[in-house]
């Protein structure tokens, strides 16, 4: 063979892998957004400590996902810039604000553009409104710090270190029962839509994406730059946790669902958890325990958690507390420490029914018959008062268009072991499903977004869903979203 040949060869080889293996998607997204934002705003190195701390999820079997970059927009310009990149190169995204959705694909991706909304965490509070600004990026925890120097806070997460995006689910919040849920205190939104626009979302504006934006889902309708709300008073709090042995189980029980039916004091809020622990049981009861979260806004919570603090406690760590205190309530930085391959599912349920309890005995079962599949079980009740319905109502609702309360949400939390083999983990999860959907959930209820699992459809159990998937097409025309990043199903 001649040289020539062989060099003529070799230059089609390189030509023929041009034409055939165009630069993919993600890399040319990339490629195109460092040019418009400069590589200040990108990271593409795997190895870069940036990268490394915006792969970190609360369900960490997303941390292995390698995205082609990540973007740290600066402003809602940025975004635009991004997402019509992205766009033009085909290519898929993410967008990630706290990171605690346990559904894969929802603020993560792999081969594609993470966007990390953390450097747009501009705040502001104006004492003569008494309204406060927070753009998407940072904790709940930085943000309760940065209101109460006003003696002001936001309606949000229960735990200081879970993000922004809470509040786009909907967002319960230890002032709920007062205010509503997080959403229903959002006045005006800037939202960059799918195709690079930034528009206002408010009651005027928009409303229609103002409506869905509250409480309908984050990574659907556009991306949120800045939230403009209605911040609240934050003064001294009576509140604390009350740890139980389990053998009280049934006493807990009833002092909940009493709460639940009966409490109208809206200044009061729990959270009851049933845990179980992977450590055999050897009848000394150390592998289950019953934690309340009580939180009482004001010194004195009068008789509304006697019903709880009469019932034989190990632990009772009540007392006056900040509202930065109460958001790391058990301990801080408790959603660092639970990090792990975590998933959620969620029912719903009257509170004048039995289903609880049957709830809570099936529970009990699937975790003593499946001891070695998971790390941490978790069963949360999450009371919804009719206060907290009336406060939404008043303030215009919310794309759940909740119902009269009293009713609940119950949250199960499966962590299963790091090091389980795929078939395992398919086989644990549909048990743990299939436990989970044995209890019936209440007609007409909402499912909870934030707690849900992304097989379990909640937009659909929402009586607006017809009006929420007329706005998603309106807004998604394309379905570059829908098709292009995960999120709650339309279909
Ligand atoms: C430890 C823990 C405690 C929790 N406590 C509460 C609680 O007290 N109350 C409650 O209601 N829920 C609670 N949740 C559930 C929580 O609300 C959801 O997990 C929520 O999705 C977390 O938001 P994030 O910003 O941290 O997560 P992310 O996964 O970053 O965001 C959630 C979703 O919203 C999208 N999104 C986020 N920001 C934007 C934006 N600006 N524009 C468009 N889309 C966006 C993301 O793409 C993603 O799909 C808790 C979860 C955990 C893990
Ligand atoms: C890591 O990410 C968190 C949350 O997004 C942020 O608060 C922190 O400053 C980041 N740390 C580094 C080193 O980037
Ligand atoms: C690069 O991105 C811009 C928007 O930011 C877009 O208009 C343009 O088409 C993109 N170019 C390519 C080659 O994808
Ligand atoms: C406490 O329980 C009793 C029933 O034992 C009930 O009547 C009362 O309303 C409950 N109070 C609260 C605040 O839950
Ligand atoms: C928004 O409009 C609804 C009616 O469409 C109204 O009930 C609600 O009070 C308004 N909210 C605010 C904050 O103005």
């Amino acid at each position: 063979m001649s040289v020539m040949l062989l060099f003529a060869l070799a230059i089609a080889g390189i030509f023929g892998q041009i034409g055939s293996h165009a630069t993919p998607a993600g890399p040319s997204a990339c490629s195109n957004i460092t040019s418009h934002l400069g590589s200040s705003k990108v990271v593409n190195s795997e190895l870069n400590l940036k990268y490394i701390n915006s792969t970190e999820y609360y369900n960490t079997l997303q941390d292995a996902y390698k995205p082609s970059c990540i973007v740290y927009p600066k402003s809602s310009q940025d975004v635009s810039v991004a997402l019509q990149a992205i766009r033009a190169a085909d290519s898929r995204f993410a967008i990630k604000a706290g990171g605690h959705n346990p559904n894969t694909f929802y603020s993560s991706v792999d081969d594609g553009v993470l966007i990390d909304l953390s450097s747009l965490n501009a705040k502001s509070y104006d004492p003569d409104t008494t309204l406060a600004t927070y753009g998407p990026g940072g904790t709940f925890g930085d943000l309760y710090d940065y209101f109460v120097r006003y003696g002001r806070t936001v309606v949000g997460a229960r735990l200081a270190g879970v993000g922004t995006g809470l509040a786009l689910g909907g967002g319960m919040s230890y002032l709920s029962p007062q205010y509503g849920m997080a959403c229903d205190s959002f006045r005006e939104l800037e939202i960059v839509l799918p195709d690079g626009e930034i528009v206002t979302a408010s009651n005027t504006s928009n409303p229609d994406l103002f409506f869905a934006s509250r409480g309908g889902g984050g990574n659907a309708y556009g991306v949120v730059t800045k939230y403009t709300v209605q911040s609240r008073p934050a003064g001294q709090f009576f509140a604390g946790n009350i740890i139980y042995a389990f053998q009280e189980k049934d006493t807990v029980l009833e002092a909940i669902s009493n709460f639940i039916q009966y409490n109208n004091d809206p200044k009061a809020s729990i959270i009851g958890t049933y845990e179980k622990l992977p450590t055999p049981d050897l009848n000394l009861n150390l592998d289950e325990a019953i934690i309340m979260f009580l939180v009482y806004d004001g010194q004195d919570s009068g008789s509304a958690f006697a019903n709880f603090t009469s019932i034989p406690y190990l632990i009772n760590t009540l007392n006056i507390k900040t509202y930065p205190d109460v958001a790391n309530m058990p301990i801080p930085y408790s959603t660092e420490i639970s990090r792990g391959a975590n998933i959620f599912r969620v029912g719903v349920h009257r509170a004048d029914t039995d289903e609880y309890r049957t709830a809570v005995d099936k529970w009990r079962d699937w975790g003593e018959s499946n001891k070695g599949k998971y790390l941490l079980l978790s069963l949360d009740f999450q009371p919804v008062p009719k206060s907290l319905t009336d406060a939404s109502k008043a303030q215009g609702g919310n794309a759940m268009q909740m119902p009269d309360g009293p009713w609940f949400w119950l949250n199960y939390l499966i962590t299963t072991p790091p090091l389980m083999s795929g078939p395992d983990y398919d086989a644990v999860q549909s048990s743990f499903r299939d436990m989970v959907a044995s209890t019936t959930n209440a007609e007409g209820l909402p499912l909870f977004i934030n707690d849900a699992s992304h097989d379990q459809n909640p937009l659909s159990t929402f009586s607006t869903y017809a009006k929420l998937q007329e706005i998603k097409k309106k807004y998604d025309p394309d379905n570059f979203f829908a098709d292009r990043t995960g999120g709650w199903s339309f279909a």
